[in-house]
């Protein structure tokens, strides 16, 4: 299986509700940074990761890869269910890319395969959402509104190809402490300016006319992340990691989801190849690599090819 990272052009946040859980409205945007999930029958359950922040993943019952195998066998009634699985990554761990929950999705199709089970995409979309929040996009991948938790997807009419630099951090920001951190600084506010605390989630009208345009030069300047002020607090030298993309002649420059990846919006494939040699050069990230989108959702891979 080959499945991708996903950026957000928007994310924005409503109040926290009484599970935890906070409204969205975000628009979803796969890109050309994929995970390789091999998955194969087995008599025991087992996982090995390999790659970019192996050490930082969990390689037992916490991965929601593994998450996602039982909760297919448990919802197919697959008596005996064990796969072995092998995740290579590339996306890294606690980014906002959605790394693990691309696992869970690419897990969740191999799994119906393996199986035969024949679940549906939308049986296969209702245990991804229980799974995480970001599971059920990674199955369908392109570009797509979220709203909910993320979970509720509608396809969104977007045209062109988009190139982009990601600039990664050198260790990772934890989802549910930085909306923790966007509640608290939207409660300092609203206490200090006598505000509400936050409104309610609105997809931008403005972001997908500029999308269905195909002209990067008009999405850039539409992209926001309502969360990005949290992973700035959290990470005050993202500012400069931000900054650079600018300098750099970034069209959009914007922390991805929870961060702390930085997505920059590029000319060109050649502006982000250069944008992605400065970042990663300059010293405000660890490194950063180039990425297109929108991509396709988790896909079956034979001998190399998409299938
Ligand atoms: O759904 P998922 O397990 O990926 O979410 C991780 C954490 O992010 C949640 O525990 C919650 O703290 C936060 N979250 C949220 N509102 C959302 C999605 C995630 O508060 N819509």
């Amino acid at each position: 299986m080959r499945v991708p990272a996903k950026i957000n052009l928007q994310l924005a946040v409503g109040p926290v509700r009484g599970d935890g859980y906070h409204p969205l409205v975000t628009v979803f945007h796969a890109v050309s940074l994929f995970d390789e999930v091999t998955v194969r029958p087995a008599t025991e359950m087992a996982l090995a990761v390999t790659g970019e922040d192996a050490a930082a993943v969990p390689a037992d019952r916490l991965n929601l890869a593994w998450r996602a195998a039982r909760a297919l066998a448990q919802a197919a009634n697959v008596r005996d269910g064990a796969v072995g699985i092998e995740i290579r990554k590339r996306i890294p761990a606690a980014a906002g890319l959605a790394g693990g929950s691309a696992d869970a999705a690419a897990t969740l199709v191999a799994c119906n395969e393996i199986w035969q089970v024949g679940l549906s995409q939308r049986d296969l979309a209702e245990i991804a959402a229980d799974i995480g929040s970001d599971v059920p996009f990674s199955l369908v991948g392109g570009t797509a509104v979220g709203r909910g938790r993320g979970d509720e997807l509608t396809p969104a009419l977007a045209s062109g190809e988009y190139h982009w630099a990601l600039a990664f951090g050198r260790t990772g920001l934890s989802t549910a402490n930085v909306y923790a951190t966007c509640d608290r600084l939207r409660a300092a506010r609203a206490k200090a300016m006598g505000q509400p605390l936050a409104a309610e989630p609105e997809l931008s009208t403005e972001l997908m006319t500029a999308l269905r345009s195909g002209d990067p030069a008009r999405v850039g300047p539409l992209l926001t992340n309502d969360l990005q002020p949290a992973a700035l607090s959290l990470r005050p030298g993202l500012r400069r990691t931000l900054a650079a993309g600018r300098e750099h002649g970034a069209l959009g420059s914007i922390v991805s989801g929870s961060g702390p990846t930085c997505a920059f919006l590029a000319r060109d494939a050649a502006h982000a190849s250069d944008l992605a040699v400065a970042l990663t050069s300059s010293g405000v990230c660890r490194t950063a690599a180039r990425a297109s989108g929108p991509v396709p959702g988790a896909m079956v891979v034979r001998n190399g090819r998409p299938s």
